[in-house]
């Protein structure tokens, strides 16, 4: 069987919309028949990178792609880049401004969340230039 690939664009400030992307990640996956811990794992870590989109980058696109062994969720970006990436990967921080945190957003758990629902995590960022995320989840015999 071909592998599963699905790309989406995630614009910058669009909380009209956001969530979206997920949300059609996890359809994808409950079609597939996966089981609910892989779905509640790649579900929180692809909306955590979603919103980070929308909220912090300058737009970009989530992606998908199911394979027989894993799942990779791949969030890139055009900027602006994170200046100190040990720093934004650490639990509470967040440059959130405050409307963002009226919002619900901003408590600096996303990256931390993304991390721990991953088997491997990548993060590499380039400021001025943007962001890339990768994300893996391995799948198990019965999942
Ligand atoms: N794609 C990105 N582009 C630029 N900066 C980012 C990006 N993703 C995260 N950051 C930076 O890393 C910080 C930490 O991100 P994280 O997702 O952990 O927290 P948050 O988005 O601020 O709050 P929360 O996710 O809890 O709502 C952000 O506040 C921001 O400064
Ligand atoms: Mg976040």
């Amino acid at each position: 069987m071909d592998n599963i690939r699905y790309d989406f664009i995630v614009e910058k400030d669009d909380f009209e919309r956001a969530g979206e992307a997920s949300s059609n990640i996890k359809k994808v996956l409950r079609q597939l028949g996966l089981n609910s811990g892989i779905i509640r794992r790649v579900s929180i870590a692809a909306y955590e990178a979603e919103i980070n989109l929308v909220i912090h980058s300058n737009g970009g696109t989530l992606g998908i792609e199911i394979d027989p062994e894993k799942i990779t969720i791949y969030a890139n970006d055009k900027g602006p880049g994170i200046k100190n990436v040990a720093l934004a990967m650490k639990e509470g921080y967040s440059t959130a401004s405050d409307r963002i945190r009226e919002m619900g957003f901003g408590a600096g758990m996303g990256l931390p969340n993304m991390k721990k629902c991953s088997d491997d995590f990548y993060i590499d960022s380039v400021l001025d230039r943007g962001t890339s995320i990768t994300i893996k989840i391995f799948l198990k015999d019965g999942d």
